[in-house]
């Protein structure tokens, strides 16, 4: 390996990670664990046997991160061509390294590669994965290495979870901070004092943070309703719908008022009008809700007519961005107290868990789902509560 050329030992953690044969290697470590490191002297491995490997960062400016030691440590090896302009490193078996960066997804197109590695990979777009980088090692049957500390629980988290599962191809590890020899316990004792639990059990000890610093808390304490067929006898519902903008989810959901228990929930996404009219019409008719309340964004405006017409008793909604925290902001409330209740659905759950806060320079609140991940079941979710809440199919 690398280490034979160059200078450099990977220490224990480092080792197992490098002598582990799974095709698809997935790291979640704590800061300054030496992820880098290993991802760096991984590729000049790589590169040592004379293949092509691909250093990723998720930005420009991170990527200037790995391309210093990785400049550092070639220039250990005798005859090697550093291109500066390219980022590029050459060694003299025809072997390279290359350093690029996800936010430019038109630098991921290309060649074919043996190896490539995603650092600090919760930070960047899965479609960076899905759609550059997992073609790109299909005709070499290439591998990768997906290094990062968690992010809540994002794509990352699943990709780490798929290491879990036992499958050959797929292995994960978690390593805290303190698992790097050469940074002193110390150091990172210090750091723990100055931050918040949470924080410090995210950062340095890599836990994936139920809510991780999210929006809502609670979620996993929630997710015990039963799912019910039917309407039970005298209990009433209410519903709501998030459309599907172009390349997300319709999403119903049904809440039994009488429990507060999301008792059905539907996720599809067949966006021709007949095919989402038919489904939502379906729920109706089981659960016959006192209300359903709809978004009408571009798409939900036309909709809500049609079933308005069909005689259900629609209540549209705007979403602005006031509108939106409002709602947003009850539906925390109702898990931050147990006040709802939904089902043990991953999908739902993530959703919920990664979704994200930012407070603008203005003092405002928004709310999201992280780059590359839907809130469309997060939306219905909230447009059912606030339904719930506030008994508009009084006014219908
Ligand atoms: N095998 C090793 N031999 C010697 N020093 C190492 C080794 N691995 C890591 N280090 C040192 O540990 C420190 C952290 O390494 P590195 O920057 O790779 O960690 P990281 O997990 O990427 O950190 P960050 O969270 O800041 O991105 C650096 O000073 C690095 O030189
Ligand atoms: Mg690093």
């Amino acid at each position: 390996m690398a280490k034979t050329l160059i200078n450099v030992k990977p220490h224990p953690g480092q080792a197992e990670v490098h002598n582990s044969s799974a095709r698809f290697k997935v790291l979640d470590c704590g800061r300054r664990w030496g992820k880098t490191r290993l991802g760096v002297m991984e590729c000049l491995d790589v590169a040592a046997q004379g293949k092509r490997a691909w250093w990723v960062a998720p930005t420009y400016k991170m990527s200037e991160v790995g391309w210093r030691p990785l400049r550092g440590l070639a220039a250990q090896i005798p005859h090697v061509e550093v291109r500066r302009a390219d980022r590029e490193i050459i060694l003299p078996n025809g072997g390279s390294v290359t350093v690029r960066s996800a936010d430019n997804p038109d630098s991921l197109r290309g060649e074919g590669l043996d190896f490539v590695v995603m650092d600090e990979c919760a930070f960047m777009h899965e479609d960076a994965w899905n759609e550059a980088l997992r073609p790109a090692l299909a005709d070499r049957q290439g591998r990768a290495l997906f290094i990062s500390t968690p992010k809540g629980r994002n794509w990352f988290w699943r990709m780490w979870q798929l290491g879990q599962e036992d499958n050959g191809q797929w292995q994960s590890w978690r390593f805290t901070s303190y698992d790097n020899p050469f940074v002193p316990n110390e150091e990172i004792d210090a750091a723990r004092a100055t931050m918040p639990e949470r924080v410090f059990a995210q950062e340095f000890l890599a836990e994936f943070i139920d809510d991780a610093g999210g929006v809502f808390r609670g979620v996993m304490a929630a997710a015990t309703a039963e799912p019910q067929d039917k309407a039970e006898a005298g209990h009433e519902y209410m519903m709501g719908v998030d459309w599907a903008q172009s390349n997300d989810f319709t999403v119903l959901t049904c809440i039994d008022m009488t429990t507060n228990e999301v008792c059905a929930v539907d996720r599809f996404n067949q966006i021709d009008y007949s095919t989402q009219l038919s489904r939502l019409r379906a729920m109706y008719e089981r659960f016959k809700p006192a209300a359903i309340i709809s978004e009408k964004n571009s798409m939900g405006g036309p909709l809500s007519e049609s079933l308005q017409q069909m005689g259900l008793p629609v209540q549209m909604f705007t979403t602005t961005n006031a509108t939106k925290t409002e709602i947003i902001q009850a539906l925390a409330l109702a898990f931050e107290t147990a006040q709802v209740r939904i089902p043990n659905d991953a999908t739902m759950i993530g959703e919920l868990q990664a979704y994200e806060q930012t407070q603008l320079p203005s003092g405002i609140w928004r709310y999201s789902a992280p780059d590359g991940m839907h809130d469309d079941m997060v939306m219905s979710l909230a447009l059912a509560w606030h339904g719930c809440n506030n008994k508009p199919w009084l006014l219908l």
